[in-house]
């Protein structure tokens, strides 16, 4: 098995290959979407919507994204890891860009970072990858953003958004960024940015014409009855399953139906002696 490499995710865009990004946050994830072959694992700062239950990305910490990437590298076998750069990790200087991306990589086992913003984390992009650190920018509807943006929107629809938008793709890519994720840019904009830059595009809620696609896995899984987003396609309702498992062994430890004999511990036979 080969392990998956950024050199990997350029050749795929250049053969018109679709790559493929998931988001893991422990060990057991990390080694099941590992062994189904995705090329990329990202430990997203999402961390705090889907596995914390805050509101929105800004309150997670270094140490809960160096605590979670451990628990995945465990797992991952194959993809290329990425480490998504919480908010205030990078936005206060290039230093202090430098200090936690270092820190990242030798903590976390993760072989790339990611970090939010455009022309604005152009500096900073370019100072990591100085330091041969590979670096995915993320474009668009960018989470930690959240306050500026005035909610969890779609970008780019207006001229000078989409001028804007234009502008921090070619930014990150003359930084050295080795892939973009643009997240809620419409279609047409998306085809077009995909279009222009060499490296790899990696939508989410972009449509179909970008180099690859992530997702949230507890999206896709169905973990959630509450987390409605329109981009997301649920593969399967986990939720409801894990609720059937749930109920029936409740149902069971009160009928005394769990544990049956093949769960049961007894105590060794005595040996018979002979008279
Ligand atoms: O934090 C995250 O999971 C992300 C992806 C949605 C791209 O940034």
């Amino acid at each position: 098995m080969k392990k998956v490499t950024i050199l990997d995710v350029q050749a795929m865009k250049d053969r018109g290959e679709k790559i493929t990004m998931l988001t893991a946050y422990d060990y057991a994830f990390g080694k099941i979407v590992d062994a189904c072959g995705v090329d990329i694992i990202l430990v997203g700062d999402s961390v705090g919507t889907v596995v914390q239950g805050v509101a929105n990305t800004l309150p997670v910490t270094m140490e809960e994204m160096i605590y979670h990437t451990r628990m995945v590298a465990r797992g991952r076998a194959r993809a290329l890891l990425v480490f998504d750069m919480p908010f205030m990790s990078y936005q206060e200087s290039v230093e202090q860009a430098r200090r936690n991306a270092g820190r990242a990589i030798k903590e976390s086992g993760a072989e790339a970072v990611k970090l939010e913003g455009g022309e604005n984390v152009a500096e900073a992009i370019a100072a990591i990858v100085n330091m041969d650190v590979p670096v995915m920018a993320h474009i668009g509807l960018t989470p930690q953003s959240v306050h500026r943006m005035g909610g969890f929107k779609v970008q780019g629809r207006e001229a000078k958004q989409r001028k804007k938008l234009l502008a921090d793709a070619k930014a990150v890519e003359d930084a050295g960024a080795f892939a973009v994720v643009l997240e809620c840019v419409p279609a047409e904009l998306a085809a077009e940015i995909t279009r222009r830059l060499k490296i790899p595009t990696i939508g989410i809620g972009s449509g179909i014409r970008c180099d690859g696609q992530v997702l949230v896995i507890h999206d896709l899984l169905g973990l959630y009855t509450d987390r409605k987003i329109s981009f997301v396609k649920q593969y399967v309702n986990l939720n409801q399953a894990i609720v059937k498992a749930v109920v029936t062994y409740l149902d069971e430890v009160r009928r005394g139906a769990f544990p049956g004999k093949e769960h049961t511990f007894f105590m060794k036979p005595k040996k018979r002696t002979k008279k």
